[in-house]
Protein backbone atom coordinates (compact mmCIF):
# COMPACT_ATOMS: atom_id res chain seq x y z
CA UNK A 1 0.00 0.00 0.00
CA UNK A 2 3.07 2.44 0.52
CA UNK A 3 4.36 2.16 -3.04
CA UNK A 4 7.63 1.72 -2.75
CA UNK A 5 8.11 4.41 -0.07
CA UNK A 6 8.87 4.13 3.21
CA UNK A 7 6.07 5.74 5.19
CA UNK A 8 2.45 6.85 4.01
CA UNK A 9 3.76 10.45 5.16
CA UNK A 10 6.16 10.09 2.11
CA UNK A 11 4.03 8.87 -0.32
CA UNK A 12 1.62 11.53 0.61
CA UNK A 13 4.85 14.20 0.34
CA UNK A 14 5.20 12.63 -3.06
CA UNK A 15 1.17 12.41 -3.62
CA UNK A 16 0.90 16.15 -3.46
CA UNK A 17 1.13 17.10 -7.03
CA UNK A 18 -1.57 14.31 -8.27
CA UNK A 19 -4.13 15.71 -5.72
CA UNK A 20 -3.59 19.46 -6.04
CA UNK A 21 -3.92 18.52 -10.00
CA UNK A 22 -7.28 16.98 -9.22
CA UNK A 23 -8.55 19.87 -6.62
CA UNK A 24 -8.06 22.07 -9.70
CA UNK A 25 -9.79 19.83 -12.02
CA UNK A 26 -12.61 21.81 -13.69
CA UNK A 27 -12.25 24.47 -11.41
CA UNK A 28 -11.17 27.19 -14.71
CA UNK A 29 -13.02 27.86 -17.35
CA UNK A 30 -12.85 31.01 -19.64
CA UNK A 31 -10.50 33.17 -17.20
CA UNK A 32 -13.37 32.08 -14.65
CA UNK A 33 -13.64 30.26 -11.27
CA UNK A 34 -16.06 27.65 -11.17
CA UNK A 35 -17.45 26.77 -7.63
CA UNK A 36 -20.76 25.83 -8.54
CA UNK A 37 -21.23 24.83 -4.70
CA UNK A 38 -21.89 28.64 -4.15
CA UNK A 39 -24.57 28.82 -6.27
CA UNK A 40 -26.72 29.48 -3.21
CA UNK A 41 -24.35 32.13 -2.29
CA UNK A 42 -25.14 35.97 -2.56
CA UNK A 43 -21.98 37.91 -2.34
CA UNK A 44 -23.51 41.11 -2.03
CA UNK A 45 -24.04 40.40 1.28
CA UNK A 46 -20.87 39.38 2.08
CA UNK A 47 -18.46 41.67 3.47
CA UNK A 48 -16.32 39.91 5.43
CA UNK A 49 -14.87 36.49 6.13
CA UNK A 50 -14.03 34.79 9.30
CA UNK A 51 -12.63 30.96 9.61
CA UNK A 52 -12.16 28.71 12.56
CA UNK A 53 -10.24 25.67 12.47
CA UNK A 54 -7.57 23.75 14.04
CA UNK A 55 -3.78 22.66 13.58
CA UNK A 56 -2.68 22.52 10.38
CA UNK A 57 -6.27 23.12 8.94
CA UNK A 58 -5.96 26.43 11.08
CA UNK A 59 -2.50 26.98 9.49
CA UNK A 60 -4.50 26.88 5.90
CA UNK A 61 -7.03 29.65 6.91
CA UNK A 62 -4.40 31.93 8.25
CA UNK A 63 -2.78 31.12 4.77
CA UNK A 64 -6.11 32.37 3.19
CA UNK A 65 -6.62 35.47 5.31
CA UNK A 66 -3.85 37.08 3.65
CA UNK A 67 -4.43 35.98 0.14
CA UNK A 68 -8.66 37.40 0.74
CA UNK A 69 -7.60 40.44 1.66
CA UNK A 70 -4.65 41.19 -0.42
CA UNK A 71 -6.18 39.54 -3.66
CA UNK A 72 -10.18 39.90 -2.56
CA UNK A 73 -9.72 42.96 -0.35
CA UNK A 74 -12.30 41.42 1.51
CA UNK A 75 -11.65 41.46 5.69
CA UNK A 76 -11.03 37.84 6.91
CA UNK A 77 -10.59 37.07 10.72
CA UNK A 78 -9.23 33.61 11.59
CA UNK A 79 -9.19 31.88 15.09
CA UNK A 80 -8.60 28.38 16.34
CA UNK A 81 -12.12 26.49 17.08
CA UNK A 82 -11.19 25.75 20.23
CA UNK A 83 -10.76 29.72 21.27
CA UNK A 84 -13.76 31.03 19.30
CA UNK A 85 -16.30 28.75 20.89
CA UNK A 86 -15.91 29.93 24.67
CA UNK A 87 -15.22 33.89 23.91
CA UNK A 88 -18.77 34.80 23.28
CA UNK A 89 -17.67 35.88 19.83
CA UNK A 90 -19.59 39.32 18.20
CA UNK A 91 -21.10 37.48 14.93
CA UNK A 92 -22.49 39.56 12.04
CA UNK A 93 -24.45 37.93 9.62
CA UNK A 94 -22.77 39.70 6.59
CA UNK A 95 -19.51 37.57 7.53
CA UNK A 96 -19.05 34.09 5.80
CA UNK A 97 -18.41 31.53 8.01
CA UNK A 98 -15.70 28.90 6.82
CA UNK A 99 -14.26 26.20 8.75
CA UNK A 100 -11.54 24.13 7.56
CA UNK A 101 -11.18 20.33 8.14
CA UNK A 102 -9.67 17.39 6.58
CA UNK A 103 -11.40 14.89 8.70
CA UNK A 104 -14.69 17.12 9.00
CA UNK A 105 -15.01 15.49 12.24
CA UNK A 106 -13.38 17.80 14.82
CA UNK A 107 -15.17 18.55 17.80
CA UNK A 108 -13.79 21.57 18.19
CA UNK A 109 -14.55 22.80 14.74
CA UNK A 110 -18.03 21.10 14.53
CA UNK A 111 -19.19 23.18 17.58
CA UNK A 112 -17.64 26.60 16.23
CA UNK A 113 -19.13 25.57 12.94
CA UNK A 114 -22.80 24.98 15.03
CA UNK A 115 -22.38 28.49 16.65
CA UNK A 116 -22.17 29.99 13.63
CA UNK A 117 -25.06 28.95 11.67
CA UNK A 118 -26.86 29.43 15.19
CA UNK A 119 -26.35 33.26 14.79
CA UNK A 120 -27.81 33.25 11.37
CA UNK A 121 -24.59 33.51 9.50
CA UNK A 122 -23.86 31.63 6.50
CA UNK A 123 -21.72 29.00 6.58
CA UNK A 124 -19.40 26.78 4.59
CA UNK A 125 -17.22 24.01 4.92
CA UNK A 126 -13.79 23.00 3.30
CA UNK A 127 -13.23 19.78 4.02
CA UNK A 128 -11.62 16.40 2.70
CA UNK A 129 -14.36 13.68 3.71
CA UNK A 130 -17.54 13.89 1.98
CA UNK A 131 -20.81 13.27 4.45
CA UNK A 132 -18.46 13.80 7.43
CA UNK A 133 -20.35 15.74 10.35
CA UNK A 134 -18.98 19.05 9.26
CA UNK A 135 -20.31 18.62 5.93
CA UNK A 136 -23.65 17.36 6.83
CA UNK A 137 -24.02 20.40 9.14
CA UNK A 138 -22.60 23.14 7.23
CA UNK A 139 -24.79 25.03 4.12
CA UNK A 140 -22.39 24.78 1.44
CA UNK A 141 -19.22 22.82 1.21
CA UNK A 142 -16.13 22.54 -1.20
CA UNK A 143 -14.72 19.26 -1.00
CA UNK A 144 -10.84 18.99 -1.07
CA UNK A 145 -9.57 16.33 -3.33
CA UNK A 146 -6.75 15.34 -1.24
CA UNK A 147 -8.11 11.35 -1.06
CA UNK A 148 -7.24 9.13 1.91
CA UNK A 149 -4.52 10.89 4.40
CA UNK A 150 -3.21 8.22 6.60
CA UNK A 151 -0.12 9.66 8.03
CA UNK A 152 -1.24 11.64 11.17
CA UNK A 153 0.74 14.21 10.23
CA UNK A 154 -0.86 16.35 7.46
CA UNK A 155 0.49 16.79 4.42
CA UNK A 156 -1.62 16.63 1.30
CA UNK A 157 -4.54 17.57 2.86
CA UNK A 158 -2.75 21.24 3.53
CA UNK A 159 -1.58 21.76 -0.07
CA UNK A 160 -4.86 21.19 -1.24
CA UNK A 161 -6.59 23.66 1.50
CA UNK A 162 -4.75 25.94 0.42
CA UNK A 163 -4.90 25.50 -3.13
CA UNK A 164 -8.71 25.34 -2.70
CA UNK A 165 -8.98 28.81 -0.77
CA UNK A 166 -6.16 30.51 -3.27
CA UNK A 167 -9.31 29.26 -5.43
CA UNK A 168 -12.19 30.91 -3.48
CA UNK A 169 -10.42 34.22 -3.04
CA UNK A 170 -10.44 34.43 -6.83
CA UNK A 171 -13.72 33.47 -6.69
CA UNK A 172 -14.80 36.26 -4.40
CA UNK A 173 -12.73 38.92 -5.91
CA UNK A 174 -14.25 38.11 -9.51
CA UNK A 175 -17.43 38.13 -7.87
CA UNK A 176 -17.39 41.10 -6.14
CA UNK A 177 -15.64 42.89 -8.65
CA UNK A 178 -12.65 43.57 -6.54
CA UNK A 179 -10.06 42.06 -8.47
CA UNK A 180 -9.27 43.22 -12.37
CA UNK A 181 -9.00 40.74 -15.07
CA UNK A 182 -5.83 41.10 -15.21
CA UNK A 183 -4.91 40.16 -11.97
CA UNK A 184 -7.42 37.05 -12.12
CA UNK A 185 -5.71 35.86 -15.29
CA UNK A 186 -2.12 35.86 -13.64
CA UNK A 187 -3.52 34.21 -10.68
CA UNK A 188 -4.97 31.29 -12.50
CA UNK A 189 -1.83 30.96 -14.58
CA UNK A 190 0.34 30.77 -11.04
CA UNK A 191 -2.44 28.52 -9.84
CA UNK A 192 -2.31 26.26 -12.72
CA UNK A 193 1.75 25.97 -12.42
CA UNK A 194 1.22 24.42 -8.59
CA UNK A 195 0.87 20.72 -9.76
CA UNK A 196 4.07 21.00 -11.49
CA UNK A 197 5.91 23.12 -9.03
CA UNK A 198 4.82 20.06 -6.46
CA UNK A 199 6.84 17.41 -8.02
CA UNK A 200 9.87 16.15 -5.93
CA UNK A 201 13.06 16.82 -7.43
CA UNK A 202 14.82 13.96 -6.13
CA UNK A 203 17.76 16.13 -5.96
CA UNK A 204 16.46 18.39 -3.91
CA UNK A 205 15.36 15.08 -1.42
CA UNK A 206 18.49 13.13 -1.38
CA UNK A 207 19.76 16.73 -0.37
CA UNK A 208 17.36 17.41 2.27
CA UNK A 209 18.20 13.96 3.57
CA UNK A 210 21.90 14.43 3.56
CA UNK A 211 21.32 17.55 5.82
CA UNK A 212 18.96 16.15 8.09
CA UNK A 213 21.54 14.88 9.97
CA UNK A 214 22.68 17.91 11.70
CA UNK A 215 19.71 18.48 12.93
CA UNK A 216 19.00 16.22 15.22
CA UNK A 217 19.96 17.81 18.74
CA UNK A 218 20.35 21.07 19.76
CA UNK A 219 18.00 23.26 21.93
CA UNK A 220 15.14 23.96 19.21
CA UNK A 221 14.22 25.14 16.15
CA UNK A 222 12.76 28.52 14.82
CA UNK A 223 10.85 28.26 11.58
CA UNK A 224 10.70 32.44 10.59
CA UNK A 225 8.77 33.60 7.59
CA UNK A 226 6.95 36.61 6.89
CA UNK A 227 3.46 37.53 5.33
CA UNK A 228 2.22 34.31 4.03
CA UNK A 229 5.36 32.14 4.99
CA UNK A 230 4.53 32.92 8.03
CA UNK A 231 1.94 30.65 8.43
CA UNK A 232 3.95 28.30 6.34
CA UNK A 233 6.99 28.71 8.97
CA UNK A 234 4.26 27.66 12.06
CA UNK A 235 3.01 24.90 9.56
CA UNK A 236 6.63 23.66 9.15
CA UNK A 237 7.66 24.05 13.06
CA UNK A 238 4.34 21.84 13.59
CA UNK A 239 5.34 19.26 10.98
CA UNK A 240 8.49 18.77 12.82
CA UNK A 241 7.76 18.91 16.37
CA UNK A 242 4.96 15.73 15.71
CA UNK A 243 6.97 13.21 14.26
CA UNK A 244 10.72 14.26 15.26
CA UNK A 245 9.55 15.43 19.28
CA UNK A 246 11.91 18.15 19.11
CA UNK A 247 10.72 21.22 19.83
CA UNK A 248 9.90 24.15 16.77
CA UNK A 249 8.58 27.29 17.12
CA UNK A 250 7.18 29.27 13.63
CA UNK A 251 7.70 32.85 14.36
CA UNK A 252 6.93 35.74 11.77
CA UNK A 253 10.47 36.82 11.20
CA UNK A 254 9.86 40.91 12.56
CA UNK A 255 9.01 39.58 16.38
CA UNK A 256 12.45 37.47 17.22
CA UNK A 257 13.50 40.65 18.37
CA UNK A 258 10.67 41.43 20.90
CA UNK A 259 12.29 38.23 22.44
CA UNK A 260 12.98 35.09 21.18
CA UNK A 261 16.45 35.94 19.37
CA UNK A 262 17.21 36.19 23.61
CA UNK A 263 17.30 32.03 22.64
CA UNK A 264 19.79 32.26 19.93
CA UNK A 265 22.70 30.34 20.04
CA UNK A 266 24.66 27.77 18.07
CA UNK A 267 22.37 25.01 19.43
CA UNK A 268 19.14 26.91 18.14
CA UNK A 269 18.54 26.17 14.59
CA UNK A 270 17.01 28.72 12.00
CA UNK A 271 14.88 27.63 9.30
CA UNK A 272 14.48 31.02 7.40
CA UNK A 273 11.76 30.58 4.66
CA UNK A 274 13.05 33.60 2.45
CA UNK A 275 11.07 33.89 -0.93
CA UNK A 276 12.29 36.17 -3.47
CA UNK A 277 9.13 38.00 -4.72
CA UNK A 278 8.12 39.14 -0.79
CA UNK A 279 9.68 41.02 1.45
CA UNK A 280 13.14 39.82 0.75
CA UNK A 281 15.10 42.68 2.30
CA UNK A 282 13.46 42.54 5.50
CA UNK A 283 14.20 39.10 5.83
CA UNK A 284 17.57 39.65 5.32
CA UNK A 285 18.05 41.75 8.04
CA UNK A 286 16.16 39.56 10.31
CA UNK A 287 18.38 36.51 9.29
CA UNK A 288 21.32 38.78 9.79
CA UNK A 289 20.71 39.44 13.38
CA UNK A 290 20.07 36.14 14.08
CA UNK A 291 23.36 34.74 12.70
CA UNK A 292 24.91 37.47 14.79
CA UNK A 293 23.97 35.65 17.78
CA UNK A 294 25.48 32.81 16.38
CA UNK A 295 22.52 31.02 15.49
CA UNK A 296 22.86 27.64 13.10
CA UNK A 297 21.11 28.89 10.00
CA UNK A 298 19.47 26.38 7.25
CA UNK A 299 18.30 29.18 4.48
CA UNK A 300 15.30 28.03 2.04
CA UNK A 301 15.66 30.56 -0.80
CA UNK A 302 16.24 30.94 -4.01
CA UNK A 303 19.14 33.36 -3.72
CA UNK A 304 22.34 32.05 -1.83
CA UNK A 305 22.66 33.77 1.45
CA UNK A 306 26.43 33.90 2.81
CA UNK A 307 25.97 33.66 5.99
CA UNK A 308 23.60 30.48 5.92
CA UNK A 309 25.71 27.44 7.22
CA UNK A 310 23.11 25.34 5.01
CA UNK A 311 21.30 26.47 2.03
CA UNK A 312 18.53 24.82 -0.02
CA UNK A 313 18.49 26.85 -3.40
CA UNK A 314 14.58 26.94 -4.43
CA UNK A 315 13.72 27.13 -8.56
CA UNK A 316 13.22 30.74 -9.39
CA UNK A 317 9.38 31.66 -9.17
CA UNK A 318 7.56 34.61 -10.47
CA UNK A 319 4.79 34.22 -7.84
CA UNK A 320 5.65 34.17 -4.66
CA UNK A 321 2.85 31.37 -4.25
CA UNK A 322 4.74 28.94 -6.08
CA UNK A 323 7.82 30.05 -3.64
CA UNK A 324 5.18 28.85 -1.32
CA UNK A 325 4.58 25.38 -2.18
CA UNK A 326 7.90 25.06 -3.07
CA UNK A 327 9.46 25.68 0.57
CA UNK A 328 6.35 23.75 1.76
CA UNK A 329 7.69 20.42 0.73
CA UNK A 330 10.73 21.22 1.82
CA UNK A 331 9.76 21.65 4.99
CA UNK A 332 7.70 18.38 4.93
CA UNK A 333 10.48 16.38 3.50
CA UNK A 334 12.79 18.07 6.13
CA UNK A 335 10.48 16.83 9.14
CA UNK A 336 10.29 13.83 7.64
CA UNK A 337 13.79 12.69 7.30
CA UNK A 338 14.74 14.34 10.65
CA UNK A 339 12.06 11.53 12.38
CA UNK A 340 13.17 8.94 10.24
CA UNK A 341 16.80 9.40 11.18
CA UNK A 342 15.77 10.01 14.84
CA UNK A 343 14.08 6.47 14.95
CA UNK A 344 10.32 7.48 14.94
CA UNK A 345 7.39 5.94 14.04
CA UNK A 346 6.40 8.80 11.34
CA UNK A 347 3.07 7.89 10.49
CA UNK A 348 1.85 6.66 13.82
CA UNK A 349 3.33 9.84 16.48
CA UNK A 350 3.28 9.02 20.33
CA UNK A 351 0.13 10.95 21.58
CA UNK A 352 -1.32 11.95 18.34
CA UNK A 353 -4.87 10.98 16.96
CA UNK A 354 -5.47 11.26 13.10
CA UNK A 355 -8.68 12.60 13.86
CA UNK A 356 -9.52 14.50 16.89
CA UNK A 357 -13.16 14.23 18.22
CA UNK A 358 -12.95 14.94 21.75
CA UNK A 359 -12.69 18.19 23.26
C1 LIG B 1 -1.27 18.18 12.00
C2 LIG B 1 -2.61 17.66 12.07
C3 LIG B 1 -3.57 18.27 13.04
C4 LIG B 1 -4.91 18.53 12.32
C5 LIG B 1 -5.95 19.04 13.31
C6 LIG B 1 -7.25 19.39 12.64
O1 LIG B 1 -0.48 17.50 11.12
O2 LIG B 1 -2.94 16.76 11.36
O3 LIG B 1 -3.07 19.45 13.57
O4 LIG B 1 -4.69 19.43 11.30
O5 LIG B 1 -6.18 18.08 14.31
O6 LIG B 1 -7.80 18.29 12.00
P1 LIG B 1 -8.87 18.42 10.85
O7 LIG B 1 -8.26 19.16 9.73
O8 LIG B 1 -9.23 17.01 10.53
O9 LIG B 1 -10.02 19.19 11.44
Amino acid sequence: QKDGYRYFMEKEIYEQSLVVGETLMGRIKDNSIILDELSSLDLAHIDAIKICACGTSYHAALSACYMFERLAKIRCNVEIASEFRYKEPLLDTKTLFIVISQSGETADTLEALKMAKQSGMRTLAICNVDNSSIVRTADMTILTRAGIEKGVASTKAFATQVITLWLLTLYVGEHKKSMDALTLQSEIAALLRVPLILKVSETTHEKIRRLSKRYLHGHGFFFIGRDIFYPLALEGALKLKEISYLHAEGYPAGEMKHGPIALADSELFTIALMPKNLLYDKMKSNVEELSARDSTLLVISPEPFELADDFIKTKPHTHMMGEFFEMMLITQLLALEISIRLGNDVDMPRNLAKSVTVE
